[in-house]
């Protein structure tokens, strides 16, 4: 069976060099913009104890891009050996990072500027071929997506800080006025999950191997507001059966009556988005429910959370072809009409504003707009090998993450494809997390 096709392994050397900058640089402006919104005393300041100062995110982010690209890719001097402890993010907890002393703001900005010129240099200068971590440009690949993966993280902090908004952005597209088919079934099957193809898959995403995934239902979209607000208002976050367990006893522990950012106010309910205070949306996808609350959703409505199998099946099966392809509408990168990346939008947008990033089924927002919790266990793909560090992915494989797929508005086109896995405890949700709802067939349903 033949997988996807890959844009990246068309480019001459110089062509990829200058991708991988572009790549760099898109980031570094994104960083940029999240830390030049506030303040020196509001980067310096832990705005949540789930969360690392801002001003940390930065030079965290030049401290990998020193270790990986200056160092070890460019075989230069160290920059900056002295802090490579205080930005290891196994050595300190989210929590102690307020303490250490980091760089300061104008002391991280100048240093992160420092280790991007010189990894510009590497990039210019350093051999391709020859080395696995640099094959089709990947260390700069992985280092573009970690800078990425931290913006999201730090926008994730911009939602926990109190005060007047300094972020904007233009308004979502809305959804087109035809009305969609709640559900779609998935024929059952064999499918190419994971991917050997793709050169800047990430360690987690590989190899790519036959999967057997017997028919089901899927939502065509995630789980809006509304239709989540149906269950809080029918009493069922008050309703033990709709709960596992381990839900149950946080649920409790913790008192979480509704989603985080959400108030109940006289007139309905209300939400902060990122200091703006505003009338839950209806059509919109809810966003900031941990696993236990989607899960407890699911159980309500008489579904499923999707297996990640399932979600993957759905993102990237193309039935006339056979072939498992990069994104839910081919192997073309995202654009603007795909999918609601790249924090281009502060929000979700409704359910069905992206016709054109819909499947060949039909299952529409798979990527972009909220990440969507699904029911598996973090675990590597028969056949994973870590590359090049244990502690991105291997670390952390076990049963207390589970699996989230798709992306949401805060994550970048280069840090997402249908392969992509990201993972989280079942508690969190000052992430962007969401849902959809699975179920299999009835009988007779399955064809
Ligand atoms: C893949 C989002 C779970 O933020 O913990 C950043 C990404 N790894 N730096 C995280 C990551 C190392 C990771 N997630
Ligand atoms: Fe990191």
């Amino acid at each position: 069976m033949t997988t996807e096709h890959n844009p990246l392994l068309e480019l001459s050397p110089q062509n990829l060099r200058a991708h991988a900058a572009e790549a760099l640089t898109r980031a570094r402006e994104r960083s940029v913009a999240l830390t030049d919104a506030v303040d020196d005393e509001d980067l310096v300041r832990q705005h949540s104890k789930l969360m690392s100062p801002l001003v940390w995110d930065l030079a965290h982010i030049g401290s990998q891009e020193e270790l990986w690209l200056v160092r070890d890719v460019g075989g230069r001097e160290p920059l900056r050996p002295d802090i490579d402890d205080l930005y290891d993010a196994f050595q300190h907890p989210r929590a102690d990072r307020p303490a250490l002393p980091l760089l300061g703001p104008a002391e991280a900005r100048a240093y992160v500027k420092e280790v991007r010129e010189k990894a510009f240099d590497v990039l210019e200068k350093a051999p391709l071929e020859g080395r696995r971590l640099t094959e089709s440009a990947f260390a700069f690949g992985m280092i573009t997506q970690h800078e990425q993966q931290h913006d999201e993280t730090m926008l994730a902090t911009h939602q926990l800080r109190q005060g007047e908004p300094v972020l904007h952005a233009p308004e979502p597209p809305r959804a087109p006025a035809v009305r969609l088919p709640a559900e779609v079934l998935v024929p059952g099957g064999r499918f190419t999950m994971g991917t050997t193809a793709e050169p800047w898959a990430l360690d987690n995403e590989r190899p790519a191997h036959e999967v057997d995934v017997p028919a089901f239902v899927l939502d065509t979209t995630p789980v809006t507001c509304g239709a989540y607000g149906e269950f809080l208002e029918s009493g069922g976050y008050q309703d033990r059966r709709f709960w596992s367990e381990p839900g149950w006893a946080y649920r409790q522990e913790h008192d979480i009556t509704a989603p985080r950012f959400w108030h109940r106010e006289p007139d309905g309910w209300w939400r902060t988005r990122f200091g703006v205070r505003e009338r839950v949306p209806e059509h919109e996808p809810v966003v900031h429910v941990s696993y236990y609350e989607a899960e407890a959703y699911t159980r309500w409505a008489g579904k499923r959370l999707p297996t990640e199998a399932e979600w993957e099946k759905a993102a990237r099966h193309d039935p006339a072809s056979g072939r498992s392809r990069r994104f839910p509408w081919g192997d073309e990168e995202p654009t603007a009409e795909h999918a609601n990346l790249g924090q281009r939008h502060l929000r979700p947008a409704e359910a069905g504003a992206y016709p054109a990033g819909a499947s060949p089924l039909g299952v529409h927002q798979l990527i972009g707009d909220v990440w969507e919790w699904t029911s598996t266990d973090f675990h590597g793909y028969p056949g994973f090998s870590a590359f090049p560090y244990r502690e991105y992915s291997e670390v952390f494989f076990g049963p207390e993450c589970k699996v989230l797929r798709g992306g949401s508005f805060g994550t970048d086109a280069a840090a997402i494809r249908a392969t992509f896995r990201n993972w989280d405890y079942p508690i969190r949700r000052q992430i962007f997390s969401g849902f959809r709802c699975a179920r299999d067939p009835r009988p007779g349903e399955a064809g």
